[in-house]
C-alpha cells in the first residue's frame, strides 16, 4: 500500500469534502476553478462573443474551456508553462507570462489586434515564506496589468487572482486610476481559508 504523507492526506481529505470538486467531477468540468470564473463571469458580465481575450495560468483549462464555450469566434490566447487542455481554436503559449518570448508570440499572434479582457489565475510557486509569496503574487498581478497597458482596447476589462496581504490595497488604490471601476471580491468558489481574493477591473482608460 502507499504511504501517504499527513499532508497529502489532508489535502485528499478536502478534495473529497469539496462541493466544488465534487460539482467539477460530475459536470465534466477540468476543474473547480471553473466555477470561479463563471461566478466572476455571472457577476460582472465579462465574456461576451467575439471578444479576444488573453488568459494567464491557464493550465489544466478550467478556465480557457469556460471561454471557449462562449467566445464564439473571438480570439483566446491562453499561456501557461503547464499543459493547457484545450480546443484547436485556441492559442496556446507555452511559458511564463512576462517573459520577452511570450511577449513577441503574444504580439505576433494578435498581428496588430487589441484585447478586450485580460484574465489571470496564475499563482507563484509557495514558498511558504509569507513575505516572499506575497511579493511574487504581486510581481503576478504587474505582469497582468503591464498586459493591460500594452495590449489592451480602450473599455477593456481585466480580472485576476490576487492574495490578500501587504501591497495589495495600494495597487488597488493605483489601479482606479487608469479603470473606472475596480472591485475586489471573492467568489464562493474560493476557498473561504485562502487568502485568494479576485480584483475585476472595467472600463480600461490610461
Ligand atoms: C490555479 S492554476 C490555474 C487554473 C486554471 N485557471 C484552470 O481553470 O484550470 C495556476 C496556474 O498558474 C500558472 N502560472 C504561474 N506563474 C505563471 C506565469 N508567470 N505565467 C503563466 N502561468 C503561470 C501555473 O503554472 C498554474 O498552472
Amino acid at each position: 500500500m502507499v504511504k501517504r504523507s499527513k499532508s497529502s492526506d489532508r489535502w485528499l481529505q478536502r478534495q473529497r469534502k469539496d462541493q466544488f470538486v465534487r460539482k467539477a467531477q460530475g459536470g465534466g468540468q477540468i476543474s473547480r476553478a471553473h466555477f470561479k470564473l463563471e461566478q466572476l463571469d455571472q457577476r460582472y458580465k465579462l465574456i461576451k462573443p467575439r471578444r479576444n481575450v488573453l488568459e494567464l495560468g491557464a493550465a489544466p483549462g478550467g478556465w480557457t474551456n469556460y471561454l471557449e464555450e462562449r467566445l464564439d469566434g473571438g480570439l483566446l490566447i491562453a499561456i501557461d508553462p503547464l499543459p493547457i487542455t484545450c480546443g484547436d481554436n485556441t492559442y496556446v503559449i507555452e511559458g511564463f507570462a512576462g517573459e520577452p518570448e511570450v511577449d513577441a508570440e503574444i504580439e505576433r499572434i494578435l498581428a496588430g489586434e487589441k484585447l478586450d479582457l485580460v484574465l489571470s489565475d496564475m499563482a507563484p510557486n509557495i514558498s511558504g515564506v509569507r513575505t516572499v509569496d506575497q511579493a511574487r503574487s504581486m510581481d503576478l498581478a504587474d505582469v497582468s496589468l503591464d498586459s493591460c497597458y500594452r495590449w489592451m482596447n480602450l473599455r477593456g476589462c481585466m480580472a485576476i487572482k490576487a492574495f490578500q496581504g501587504e501591497g495589495l490595497d495600494d495597487w488597488v488604490k493605483d489601479l482606479k486610476k487608469c479603470f473606472k471601476q475596480v472591485h475586489m471580491t471573492k467568489p464562493k468558489a474560493s476557498r473561504p481559508e485562502s487568502r485568494e481574493v479576485f480584483v475585476v477591473a472595467i472600463d480600461f482608460v490610461p
